[in-house]
């Protein structure tokens, strides 16, 4: 049997790999609620403009509201027969209404159809991705205030560079976040405007209104350009190439947790909400949450690739390629939600430990620098022969195996004379830290004032 809703000039039905191929409905019945919304807008705008009769575009709307709570409460039948969701919403619509079915689909196209309700999707998505990174802001803020104080080691090359403070080390996070945030909106505005109307490609010569349909759909306007209206994918590529980059600073985080949560670091401490132990080992403790948002990196910019190659080299204007957008998208925001709610969890979850902390803070020479920039300041010597003079302290450390603190002032002043007891004051990791007040720099000072201004911010967002 052909096509019940296209197979006017067919007399055999598809294939059954034919069928299967071209099926979307496993996946694109995730549109349901923007497919309806976007139908309900359409049918009220050609009841106004006089297109489809006011008692049609009623029944319509009534209809369609019943397919709603049926897909809703799971008593909807998806047919493969019926290719997609606008399919299978239509047909189902003229089982309950009739023949005033048949008018919604006048002046549209499933083309500017699927081209809006997949914006509308991804609207939807940006809206709930932004709300769940802001919670992961609120609980970095809030440990970095808590803990704005609690010396822990900087690294660069994953070497003991110089002390910094853990709740600095949040906050280098909270902005990020704000970045990927930033991005998400970014993308939202460029992606709000409405493709209904543009029709299969040429746009239509029935008197429409797109202002209208704009309007009830939450759009700042419609497309300019019939073509590209059905034709372009940028706004999902653009979501997710937001979404790879807030998933590449999870992944690092989640990578310093799982450092930081090894027996060989003990950084901090992880409850059992968030480990996993071994059917093996009984003395593991895994931090697998971390390693699962380390790895969904992957798949998020999997799909970005993916989607990229698709629509490279595409003509214009719609294609049946463009269908191959929906389902990795999906999984990668699905994937990002998962990571985010994940490691908020984990900051909400994860305990500094004190006392490492600060024992590491102080350890492989950590307040070098401090020492280098003491003898520029007390002893006026430029910096580069500070630094000589410091490295030839670190190399007595070292071959004593004692940190800096140790070192005593005969070998200091056997190094360089001027040297004088008033050094040691500079070589603690909490004076080390304490000095580093330039802005944007790691002294506690500095955290709880910028930990305090993310906090603020975060608040008054919460109440707009
Ligand atoms: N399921 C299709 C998609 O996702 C809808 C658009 C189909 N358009 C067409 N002319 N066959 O892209």
């Amino acid at each position: 049997m052909s096509n019940s809703m296209w197979g006017g000039r067919f007399s055999e039905g598809p294939a059954a790999i034919m069928e299967e191929i071209n099926a979307s409905i496993g996946f694109d019945q995730k549109l349901y609620r923007q497919d309806i919304a976007g139908s309900k807008a359409h049918a009220a705008m050609l009841a106004r403009q006089g297109i489809i009769a006011a008692d049609d575009a009623e029944k319509i709307a009534a209809g369609l509201d019943a397919i709603l709570r049926e897909i809703e409460a799971g008593e909807f039948k998806f047919s493969r027969a019926l290719e997609d969701i606008h399919l299978n919403i239509e047909s189902r619509l003229k089982e309950l209404i009739g023949d005033a079915a048949g008018r919604l689909h006048t002046a549209r196209s499933r083309n500017d159809q699927v081209a809006t309700d997949f914006k509308l999707w991804v609207r939807d998505t940006i809206d709930a991705m932004d709300a769940a990174l802001r919670e992961l802001q609120v609980a970095l803020a809030d440990k970095a205030f808590e803990h704005a104080g609690q010396v822990m080691p900087g690294f660069t090359h994953l070497q003991s560079a110089q002390p910094v403070t853990f709740g600095h080390h949040m906050l280098a996070y909270v902005e990020m976040i704000g970045r990927d945030r930033g991005r998400f909106q970014d993308a939202r505005r460029r992606l709000n405007e409405n493709p209904l109307g543009a029709a299969a490609l040429a746009g239509t010569s029935f008197p429409i209104d797109r202002f209208q349909t704009s309007a009830s759909l939450g759009f700042d306007r419609p497309t300019a350009n019939s073509l590209d209206s059905v034709s372009d994918r940028d706004f999902v590529i653009e979501a997710l190439a937001a979404a790879s980059l807030c998933a590449i600073h999870l992944s690092r985080f989640a990578e310093e947790i799982v450092i930081w949560s090894s027996a060989q670091f003990r950084f901090i401490k992880l409850s059992d909400k968030f480990t996993t132990g071994s059917s093996i080992m009984p003395q593991k403790r895994n931090p697998d949450a971390a390693e699962l948002v380390r790895a969904k990196t992957g798949r998020i910019i999997g799909a970005q690739t993916a989607l990229q190659i698709v629509m490279k080299g595409l003509p214009l204007a719609y294609q049946k390629d463009m269908q191959e957008d929906k389902e990795q998208a999906f999984d990668a925001f699905e994937s990002l939600e998962l990571a985010i709610a994940a490691t908020t969890g984990m900051v909400l979850d994860m305990e500094p430990e004190a006392a490492t902390l600060k024992k590491a803070a102080g350890s492989g020479f950590a307040t070098a620098t401090d020492l280098a920039d003491w003898l520029v300041r007390e002893l006026n010597m430029p910096f580069r022969d500070a630094h000589h003079v410091t490295g030839r302290i670190v190399a007595i450390a070292s071959e004593r195996g004692v940190e800096l603190t140790k070192v005593t002032l005969d070998e200091m002043q056997a190094v360089h004379p001027a040297i004088t007891e008033a050094v040691y004051s500079v070589l603690t990791v909490d004076k080390s830290v304490r000095s580093r007040t330039s802005y944007g720099g790691t002294s506690p000072k500095n955290v709880r004032s910028q930990a305090k201004r993310w906090q603020r911010a975060l608040a008054r967002e919460a109440k707009a």
